[in-house]
């Protein structure tokens, strides 16, 4: 199968594209990503030689450049988002063009080409905050920040291609994802990196907020399932099932440095902040899927991927993000 895969330079993307060619040696990859402050070649520097591989620099947004990377290919990854809530808040512009424009472009650039299935990855915050019970594929989208506004959009224009079009669209509803080459804005690298440092570590309001934590392999594995044996116009929630608060992460997190939980600094509120995901993956598992990671595991590997990759994620922590951070962290 040959794939073009978008936003495949981000964390989750870069993961994606390694398990395609470890797990499926006949298949071919092309990678569309822009390079934003999030996408990074790093990221796939081992898969650069590989002559089933193929980068295009270009914006999802670009009918022309997107119609000649999905030249020849039998199917559509699509991940290139903005992806930080946070950064949402802080001006919603950019999410509105690349996560429901790009995406718009993408679907009409599919449809032309008659490309037979086309992944929209989209994510469990367009269900909202679930104050009890967990999310089916079936529950109305109650999307309360602009990123996950912005991804409820797209989710829904990609449905709307294989309603009206009969574009072969699957969605895939994906919990809070961890583990190596994520971008350290997120909650696990920036606590982990900042605890490396031994800077404080700002955890939102009481802490007590619940996410369903997803180790990135099984994450991919599910994205993998669902491109080749998932129903045309289904929607598949993809949940690690492992609900803990962000306090309790945040001490085992801490535990696995051997660094002192005096390092927890407790920091006004993210505005609007989602209390609480969760998601029932049954129709997933009936698919075939189960994670393959504990959390437990998951989270000490990923640690340990960080403490031994400052190489990685150095550079990372410098000239913009540190912008970002002293906008996002000063005086809070
Ligand atoms: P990321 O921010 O690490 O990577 C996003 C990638 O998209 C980057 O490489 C970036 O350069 C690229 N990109 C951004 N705008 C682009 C544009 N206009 N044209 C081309 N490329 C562009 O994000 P991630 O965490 O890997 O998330 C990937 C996808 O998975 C997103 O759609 C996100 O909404 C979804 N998702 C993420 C999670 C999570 O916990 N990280 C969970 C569920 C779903
Ligand atoms: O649930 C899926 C979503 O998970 C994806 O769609 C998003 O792309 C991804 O960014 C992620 O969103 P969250 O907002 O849940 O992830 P984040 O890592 O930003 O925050 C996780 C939790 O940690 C959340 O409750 C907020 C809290 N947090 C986060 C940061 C960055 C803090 O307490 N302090 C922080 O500094």
């Amino acid at each position: 199968m040959k794939l073009l895969v978008t936003g495949g330079a981000g964390f989750i993307g870069s993961n994606f594209i390694r398990h395609v060619l470890e797990t499926h040696p006949e298949d071919r990859v092309v990678n569309l990503d822009t390079l934003t402050y999030a996408g990074n070649l790093e990221n796939v520097r081992d898969v650069e030689g590989d002559p089933r591989y193929r980068f295009v620099h270009g914006d999802v947004g670009d009918p022309r450049l997107v119609r000649e990377a999905m030249g020849g290919v039998d199917a559509v990854v699509h991940l290139a988002a903005e992806s930080h809530v946070d950064r949402a808040n802080l001006a919603a512009g950019e999410f509105l063009r690349t996560n429901v424009g790009g995406t718009g472009t993408l679907l009409d650039a599919a449809r032309e080409l008659r490309i037979a299935r086309f992944v929209q990855v989209s994510t469990d915050e367009v269900y909202g905050s679930m104050a009890a019970g967990a999310a089916r594929e079936s529950d109305p989208l109650n999307p309360s920040n602009p990123y996950s506004a912005s991804k409820a959009a797209a989710d829904l224009l990609a449905r709307a291609y294989w309603i009206t079009h009969r574009l072969p669209v699957v969605v895939t509803r994906g919990a809070n994802t961890f583990g190596p080459y994520q971008y350290p804005e997120k909650v696990i690298p920036l606590f982990v990196t900042n605890a490396l440092e031994n800077r404080p570590l700002p955890l939102y309001g009481d802490g007590r907020q619940v996410r369903d934590w997803l180790y990135v392999l099984d994450h991919c594995a599910a994205i993998d399932l669902v491109l080749r044996h998932g129903g045309d116009g289904e929607i598949y929630n993809i949940g690690g099932g492992t609900g803990i608060e962000n306090r309790e992460l945040t001490r085992r997190i801490l535990r696995l440095l051997g660094k002192p939980e005096s390092l927890i600094q407790p920091v006004t509120d993210r505005p609007g902040h989602d209390r609480r995901y969760a998601l029932d993956a049954s129709k997933l598992r009936a698919l075939g899927w189960a994670p393959r990671h504990s959390f437990e595991q998951a989270l000490e590997t990923t640690v340990g991927w960080y403490r031994t990759h400052e190489a990685w994620w150095r550079p990372l922590r410098s000239g913009l993000f540190t912008q970002y951070y002293d906008r996002q962290y000063t005086n809070r």
